[in-house]
């Protein structure tokens, strides 16, 4: 399965506990997979034929999908989105999760709606949606049990307080969206000229979900000097997972076989990469301190 070298470790942790190989492509700036290196690897061959391309909607923004879609399609490989950070994102006028066959979200605590922990499966796929049913309960599905249960499943309900939950937060979305949008485009627009700072590419500015603010400095150096002095100014940033691509995680490491540096590119980014994570609960005096320390920083730092 082809994955992007930055993630959360679940979306490579999930491939070897099913046994299959991740194949690591290249992130671009916006910190999302590149269709270009994702073409190039599909062309120069990958051992077996990849049973799908995982994309990662990360830190609330989509990937850019219709050039990824195309070389999918062109290859006939199935395309799963990882939306766990993005309900609710939007990619050229439609929801992710709903753009490749089949997209995962996350409701667990941190993420844009919660239910505590649980998560959704979604899919067009009549055939994918028996298969996801079956495999989070047992190999059966309730009101369809004359085939019997053709595979082995897990015991992976969510449980109905949680789900309950959810649906009162699934109400909340759209002002959720809404207030962490506003956020965000009340930072950018403040941000812009900045020398040193790069804002992150976000392929689709209109469906950004505002989860977060994301920026690049000239140098690992550099990065680490700025989250340190915004710290100390109070602003809670960080280089996300570490700073690491998911191959340099130590339990993938151990099992990854493939030469390093597998993906120079984004190591690079990812190292250059400042992490603001926005929530609902910043007010407008939050976002102005937020303005002021970057500005300190980035001329002191
Ligand atoms: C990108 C990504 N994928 C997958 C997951 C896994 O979600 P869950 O913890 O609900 O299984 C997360 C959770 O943090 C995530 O951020």
């Amino acid at each position: 399965m082809l994955v992007p070298a930055f993630s959360y470790v679940a979306t490579a942790d999930v491939v070897l506990a099913l046994g299959a190989r991740p194949v690591f492509v290249e992130i671009d700036e916006s910190m999302t997979l590149d269709p270009v290196d994702l073409r190039r690897k599909l062309a120069e061959g990958t051992g077996t034929k990849p049973k799908a391309i995982c994309v990662v909607h990360l830190f609330g923004v989509a990937a850019d999908m219709d050039p990824i879609l195309k070389v999918a399609r062109e290859h006939e490989i199935p395309v799963i989105e990882d939306c766990a950070q993005s309900c609710g994102t939007m990619y050229r006028g439609q929801t992710v999760g709903r753009l490749g066959a089949l997209g995962i979200f996350s409701f667990q605590l941190n993420k844009v709606i919660t239910a505590g922990e649980g998560g959704a499966i979604v899919t067009d796929d009549a055939a994918l949606y028996d298969r996801a049913v079956r495999l989070h309960d047992h190999g059966n599905h309730r009101g369809n049990e004359a085939a019997g249960s053709p595979c082995i499943g897990e015991g992976l309900r969510i449980g109905e307080l949680n789900a309950a939950v959810l649906l009162a937060q699934l109400g909340r979305l759209d002002d959720i969206l809404s207030r962490m949008r506003g956020a965000k485009r009340f930072l950018l627009e403040r941000l812009v000229d900045i020398p040193g700072l790069q804002l992150t590419r976000v392929p689709d500015d209109e469906g950004d979900g505002g989860v977060s603010l994301t920026f690049l400095t000239e140098s690992p150096e550099r990065t680490l000097r700025v989250v340190e002095a915004l710290n100390a100014e109070g602003i809670r940033v960080q280089r996300q997972y570490g700073g690491r691509l998911l191959y340099m995680q130590p339990a993938i490491r151990s099992v990854n076989l493939q030469p390093e540096p597998l993906c120079p590119r984004s190591a690079d980014l990812v190292a250059r990469c400042v992490f603001l994570g926005l929530t609902t609960t910043f007010t407008r005096r939050d976002l102005h301190d937020v303005v002021t320390a970057i500005r300190k920083v980035m001329r002191q730092a």
